[in-house]
């Protein structure tokens, strides 16, 4: 059975601990791995990304593989052929697949029918891959993460729920800030509020992301944006955090929107750090999943 990454509830607490530690050696030395020498890995990009195809391709290659990125479209999928059959075709080609699309149904019956692993590269509920990068972001900000709070103020949206499922796996402790009608359902495993002083008090991580999603309508931006407006991630917020808290975004960020110019771009910030850190933790992902380290 291939072992598969879908909402991050896959990985217990060490191999969560020993990823972030594989991570931040690969991004010491990034090609002392050849784990992925003579595969290819497949990405199905349903939707839009920068970051998350950035770092996969680069990343493959640099692990000594072949990405080969499929957009909506290309694959007979757009034409009925069903995610069962598609798995099992990918899967005679490739060592592993990541799928950035809609449904979490889908990932899950591509998964169900895949001889390889499948990696959720983003869907509308979960970007749990998303999440390695923060972790890894925070352990060489704080050298450990070991009682750490992280606190996410904005949406309840895919990001928030992966935080909140990841970091609990990791054993950081998440708050999360949400306009009462935006908030995550009562099983997300994280502290809820609907004040982001409440959230962001003693927090060493402040966290944003963006009010519009892709999968939002034109119709609700509004009024998302209008419940949304006392959640911005400022220098006055981040003020209400520990001392020599960060601020971190996953991007795509609306600088004036949910996140101010100064935050986004002064000296508390680790946001572009996190950007890169897409790479090294993906790698350390693949390699994890793929094979062992060579
Ligand atoms: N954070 C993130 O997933 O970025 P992209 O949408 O650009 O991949």
């Amino acid at each position: 059975m291939p072992r598969h990454f879908l909402t991050g509830e896959e990985l217990e607490r060490d191999e969560l601990r020993a990823l972030v530690a594989r991570a931040a050696e690969l991004k010491a030395d990034p090609l002392a791995s050849s784990a992925l020498r003579g595969n290819s890995v497949a990405l199905v990009f349903e939707k839009p990304s920068t970051r998350t195809r950035l770092s996969m391709e680069a990343g493959v290659f640099e692990l000594g593989g072949q990405p080969i990125v499929l957009r909506s479209g290309e694959l007979q999928i757009s034409r009925g052929e069903s995610l069962r059959d598609t798995a099992m075709v990918l899967g005679r080609h490739v060592a592993a697949i990541g799928i950035r699309t809609g449904p979490d149904a889908d990932v899950e019956e591509l998964a169900l029918h895949s001889d390889v692993p499948v990696i959720n590269l983003l869907t509308a509920d979960h970007h749990p891959i998303q999440v390695l990068a923060d972790l890894l972001t925070m352990q060489e900000t704080f050298g450990s993460l070991d009682g750490l709070k992280l606190a996410y103020v904005g949406d309840g949206n895919n990001v928030a729920r992966s935080l909140a499922i990841v970091g609990a796996r990791a054993g950081i402790e998440v708050a999360i800030a949400s306009p009462a009608q935006f908030t995550l359902p009562d099983d997300v495993p994280a502290t809820k509020t609907t004040d982001p002083a409440e959230a962001v008090a003693d927090a060493d991580v402040v966290y944003a992301d963006v009010w519009v999603s892709m999968s939002d309508s034109e119709e609700s931006a509004a009024a998302r944006r209008s419940a949304l407006g006392p959640y911005v991630l400022d220098d006055a917020l981040l003020d209400r955090a520990a001392d020599g808290a960060i601020a971190l975004h996953c991007l795509p960020a609306h600088p004036g929107e949910e996140i101010t110019a100064e935050v986004l771009y002064g000296d508390r910030q680790r946001i572009w750090d996190q950007a890169e850190n897409r790479r090294h933790s993906a790698k350390a992902l693949l390699e994890l999943l793929v094979a062992a380290p060579a």
